[in-house]
């Protein structure tokens, strides 16, 4: 059985849409990364397996559960996180204080406790920063955060939307490494958009290529980065 199941969604904006029947698998412990040109739709797929963003027709699938039509809180206690475009943590609160809103779903204080132990092990920046108002840090720093929030809610699948965004090529780097480690140690799957094409195909197993809200191709990662369209498209390679 796959972990999470997309299957014939259709979603939009008003009269716009979006997607169109988007049909999507991902099996535990994948690594897949989604990768298409702006307004290709990779926020809206991320936003309706989150619940953010409702569907017109289909079905989401996760675990053998229906999850499409819950409210977004029900989604994270289901075992999905997201680490959202733009990182959208909370400025004025401390990295403390955020790391803590990502667990609000969880309810036993010793749980909270190791979860936070682990984050601040896979972030030593933030356990050295943890007083510091969240909107003071650097821009690594911040998606660090936004990373960490995530793992507070002890996900089984992480949604992560365009982390590389506006950040220097190593410390994109540092945090890419970082989702490895949390995806290998601990078995927690990943579903990540990337615009940079290289990154997308290197550090996902699987990729999905999305053109205008319609799924184009898809398949191992080695064999997408050898296929014309997105050697010539993507790769901008001769
Ligand atoms: N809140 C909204 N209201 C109206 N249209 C929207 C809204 N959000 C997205 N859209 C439209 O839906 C389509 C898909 O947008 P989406 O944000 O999913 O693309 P994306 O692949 O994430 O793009 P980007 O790489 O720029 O983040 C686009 O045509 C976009 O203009
Ligand atoms: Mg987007």
């Amino acid at each position: 059985m796959a972990l999470l199941e997309l299957k014939g969604v259709v979603a939009g904006y008003g009269p716009a849409v979006a997607l169109h029947k988007i049909n999507l698998s991902l099996e535990q412990g994948q690594r897949v990364s989604l990768l298409g040109a702006n307004g290709a739709g990779k926020s809206s797929i991320v936003n309706v397996i989150s619940g953010l963003l409702p569907i017109r027709s289909g079905e989401v699938w996760f675990e053998g559960e229906r999850i499409d039509g819950r409210p977004a809180y029900r989604v994270v206690e289901r075992g999905i996180a997201q680490i959202p475009e733009g990182r959208l943590i909370f400025p004025k609160m401390s990295v403390w204080e955020n790391l803590e809103l990502g667990s609000t779903a969880l309810r036993d204080k010793e749980v909270k406790d190791v979860l936070l132990k682990q984050v601040f092990d896979l972030f030593p920046r933030l356990a050295e920063r943890r007083k510091q108002l969240a909107g003071t840090m650097s821009g690594g720093e911040q998606q660090m955060l936004a990373v960490g929030r995530a793992m507070m809610s002890r996900p089984k699948l992480i949604l992560s939307d365009e982390i590389s965004m506006g950040l220097a090529p190593l410390v994109v780097r540092d945090i890419y490494d970082t989702l490895l480690r949390i995806n290998q140690e601990w078995g927690v799957t990943l579903l990540m958009v990337e615009q940079e094409a290289r990154l997308a195909l290197e550090v996902a197993d699987t990729c999905y290529l999305l053109e205008s809200g319609t799924i184009v191709a898809s398949g191992p990662a080695e064999e997408m980065a050898r296929s014309e369209v997105v050697r010539k498209v993507y790769l901008a390679e001769d």
